[in-house]
Formats: C-alpha cells, sequence, structure tokens
C-alpha cells in the first residue's frame, strides 16, 4: 500500500544515493509540485539544494516577498531574483498572446540560466515534474517543463538543460503530492493553493502589458482572493482570478463621467483543468467584490463575472 511517509522515506534514500556530494539546482513556482520537490531534496541533501525562486513582475500582489519568506522559513536554501523589469522590457508592445508567453518562456530561462552558472559545479537539474505531466509529455497547457520543451528548437540548448534531470516526484498524481507535502511538514495553506499559470498576470491582462495594467490586475485580483478566503469559498474553487480587459466604459462617479477600464473576474470548479464549470458564487459575495473593486481600484468603474463552461471557454482569457 502507497503510504506518504512510506514514500518519503524511500525516495530520500535514493535521492541521497544518486547524488552523493553533488550540488542540485531547482527553480521554485510558489506551486505545489516545485515546493514539495524541494522539501524533499533539501531532506535528502540539504544546503547541496541551490533553489532559484524567480520573479517576473507577473505574479500575484505581494506573493514574491511573502512565498520567498515562507520558503527560507522552510529552512530551504533559496535565493529570489527579482527580474520583474527585464520580463517587462521584453513583453512591451506584444499583444499576441502566444508571443507574450514565448517572450516569458525565453527571459525565464536567460535568468535561470544565469543563476545556475553562478553555482559552482552543478551537476543536476531538479524538477518537481509530476505523473500527468509525464503522460502528456508537453501538455497544452504548459507549466515550466513544457515552457522549457518548447524551446529546444530555439538556438542551442542553454547550459542547465544540459545537466542530469532529477525528478522525484515523477511517479505521483496531484492529490499524492499534496499528501506527501503534508506528511513533510508542508504548510496546508501552502498545498491548497489554487493552480496559476506559469506566465502569470500576463494572460490575464489582455492585450500589451504595462507596469500600470499589473498594478491594477494585481489590487484587483488580491480583493477578489482575499474576499474568497474570507468568505470561506477559497477551497471550494479550483481556480481564481481577474482579467484585465482592454476595453473602456463609461461610469459615473458623484457628478463626473468616467471612462474606465472593465475586469472580468472568473472562478471554476474543475479536477484537471482539462474542463471546467464556472462556479455558482453567492450573489452577496459578489456584490460585495465589485463594490470593494470599483470603490479602492482606481481606473477600473465595472467588473462582470464570466459564466462560460471549458469547453468551450478556456480558464485563462490568453
Ligand atoms: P486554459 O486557459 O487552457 O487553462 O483552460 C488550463 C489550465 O492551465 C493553466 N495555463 C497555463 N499554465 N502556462 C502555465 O503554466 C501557460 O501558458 C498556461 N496557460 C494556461 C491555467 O491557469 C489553467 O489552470
Amino acid at each position: 500500500d502507497w503510504t506518504p511517509n512510506a514514500f518519503v522515506e524511500e525516495t530520500v534514500d535514493e535521492l541521497k544515493e544518486k547524488l552523493g556530494n553533488d550540488k542540485v539546482v531547482l527553480g521554485l513556482s510558489g506551486g505545489v509540485d516545485s515546493t514539495v520537490a524541494a522539501v524533499l531534496l533539501n531532506k535528502a541533501i540539504g544546503k547541496n539544494l541551490y533553489c532559484v525562486f524567480v520573479n517576473n513582475g507577473l505574479l500575484r500582489k505581494n506573493e514574491f516577498e511573502n512565498v520567498l519568506q515562507q520558503y527560507e522559513g522552510m529552512g530551504l536554501n533559496v535565493k529570489g531574483v527579482d527580474a520583474s523589469a527585464r520580463f517587462l522590457e521584453a513583453l512591451a508592445g506584444e499583444s499576441d498572446p502566444e508571443k507574450k508567453r514565448k517572450a516569458i518562456g525565453r527571459v525565464f530561462i536567460e535568468v535561470f540560466d544565469d543563476e545556475a552558472h553562478l553555482i559552482e559545479d552543478v551537476k543536476w537539474l531538479a524538477q518537481g515534474t509530476i505523473y500527468p505531466d509525464v503522460i502528456e509529455s508537453v501538455s497544452a497547457t504548459g507549466g515550466p517543463s513544457a515552457t522549457i520543451k518548447s524551446h529546444h528548437n530555439v538556438g542551442g540548448l542553454p547550459d542547465f538543460m544540459k545537466l542530469k534531470v532529477v525528478e522525484p516526484l515523477k511517479a505521483l498524481f496531484k492529490d499524492e503530492v499534496r499528501r506527501v507535502g503534508a506528511s513533510l511538514g508542508i504548510d496546508a495553506e501552502l498545498l491548497g493553493r489554487h493552480p496559476f499559470p506559469g506566465p502569470g498576470l500576463a494572460i490575464r491582462i489582455l492585450g500589451d502589458i504595462t507596469a500600470e495594467k499589473v498594478r491594477i490586475l494585481q489590487e484587483v485580483d488580491a480583493i477578489f482572493i482575499n474576499g474568497l478566503k474570507e468568505w470561506d469559498l477559497y477551497d471550494k474553487v479550483w481556480q481564481a482570478g481577474a482579467m484585465l480587459l482592454p476595453v473602456n466604459s463609461v461610469g459615473v462617479m458623484g457628478d463626473e463621467r468616467t471612462y474606465e477600464k472593465c475586469v472580468a473576474l472568473r472562478a471554476v470548479e474543475s479536477t484537471d483543468g482539462m474542463t471546467a464549470d464556472w462556479v455558482n458564487l453567492p450573489y452577496e459575495f459578489l456584490q460585495k467584490t465589485s463594490n470593494d473593486i470599483i470603490n479602492k481600484v482606481k481606473g477600473v468603474n465595472r467588473v462582470v463575472y464570466d459564466i462560460s463552461s471549458k469547453p468551450p471557454a478556456t480558464i485563462e482569457w490568453e
């Protein structure tokens, strides 16, 4: 019978055996898989695990600082790299969803490669790949490994991709990863986090990206997500987020006519993201959230709720 405790014990032994005194580099994303992989490896090889957490400037509000602190609190040997400016620069003026993804993937690889080069004599690249990633090979949806794979044919391989690869979660399903994480003592809140796309808010800002649009969407998203938590709805939703639409609409504020941005809120139920249904959130919650957003976020005067299922709509709008 499979148990998380036995898995941890066995895997830690195997990793010790396999990795010996070698150095390993791993990219942390703030998500469940890379975190569990890191904690497992940390248990096996400690400071020989070099974690890199890149801020692409497209994360949720305060996410980089908060999660980095959490990682440090877990005793991980982690370096936070704030490359926001580099990502924003690469995205400037770009509106095409796939080109935005490509630009983000390219910059991520550059930044990660630079960091890997700073680790003297690193031998291994660790990844939080799980079984569904393996069977899908390159999933349509992406994820860090897919981002990397889609760049195989662009010029030569970056050096870090020539490292030997270690993937301790490769045989596990998501729920097993969560159970392993719990048995490793990882915070339940971290393990229960909604999925978040690698390109982050870039694919929730329709059209081109600017620092100001990122700031607006971060504020909106934080109000929505914190509200879901306060109303005890967060764990009933598989994934939620806000989209900043490339549309201005007319509103009134006092005696003034406004002409400002519209945001769409999306919350879905799903098991694997392949199909999804919109969640029937309470009207009172939607009402309060909409008021909060419009009152507190400058530049937004309209909020709509997305009631489309996947298929045919996707979860993300880009
Ligand atoms: P869609 O929008 O295709 O999303 O219904 C399905 C799931 O995949 C996530 N997603 C991505 N994740 N890179 C990622 O790492 C991407 O480019 C990407 N696009 C979509 C999305 O958040 C949802 O969980």
